[in-house]
């Protein structure tokens, strides 16, 4: 059965929001049922954060190096997630590694623009991915929503969509096309989670009906 309470949403990002606009976009038009409380970003410039103040959300920057350690940065990122009392933490574009504290475990989903665990990692983020996935001469790529966990694009998948690479692609062409089942892909991931259909069992996501 679909849910009709708004799931309660933060985002974490570091650049341009492409995903927090698809978010807003959707949110808009019906076709994602959520409320995002907040946006959290390790950049004080990152232009993801005047889409949210131009959409009303409240806004946190926690700079990674005025934090020190990693525990301190991710206990002050997750603190403003937990004060927003939100349901569900997606990354969107979130480039730097968070560790994810207990109460939030099977919480956090993050989206990786090709198929974990291809050309991801620490380092593959954005542009690179693309053109990493031309230079090895791949025939298709895509992406991954999955759970997060402490290791960079690493947790349970939730779902893959896949698309062609085309003989003449730029990074680009392909980043757009991927981009395109982005923009379903995490929605419905977080469709399903709002429906509690998203069963975790060691490192695959069932989904149940
Ligand atoms: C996301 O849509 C995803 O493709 C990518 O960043 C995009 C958002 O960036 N995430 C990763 O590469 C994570 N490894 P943007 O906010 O700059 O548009």
């Amino acid at each position: 059965m679909a849910t009709t309470t708004p799931i309660r949403l933060a985002v974490l990002l570091s650049g341009s929001g492409t995903t927090l606009q698809n978010f807003l976009d959707r949110i808009a038009d019906g076709r994602l049922v959520a409320r995002i409380m907040t946006v959290v970003s390790n950049k004080a410039d990152a232009f993801g954060l005047e889409r949210a103040r131009k959409a009303g959300i409240s806004t946190h920057v926690v700079d990674r190096k005025e934090a020190g350690s990693l525990g301190e940065f991710s206990r002050r990122v997750f603190a403003s997630c937990r004060d927003a009392d939100v349901d569900l933490v997606c990354l969107a574009g979130f480039m730097t590694l968070v560790e994810v504290p207990d109460d939030f475990l099977g919480r956090v989903m993050n989206i990786h623009p090709a198929l974990i665990p291809a050309f991801c990692g620490k380092g593959y983020y954005g542009h690179r991915v693309h053109e990493a996935v031309l230079a090895y001469g791949a025939k298709v790529s895509g992406c991954t929503v999955h759970f997060a966990d402490n290791q960079y694009d690493h947790g349970p998948i939730i779902l893959q969509r896949t698309v062609p690479v085309l003989d003449d692609d730029t990074a680009d062409a392909l980043a757009a096309r991927v981009f395109e089942q982005e923009c379903d892909a995490y929605p419905e991931a977080i469709r399903l989670f709002a429906e509690s259909r998203l069963r975790i069992e060691g490192r695959s996501v069932r989904i149940v009906p």
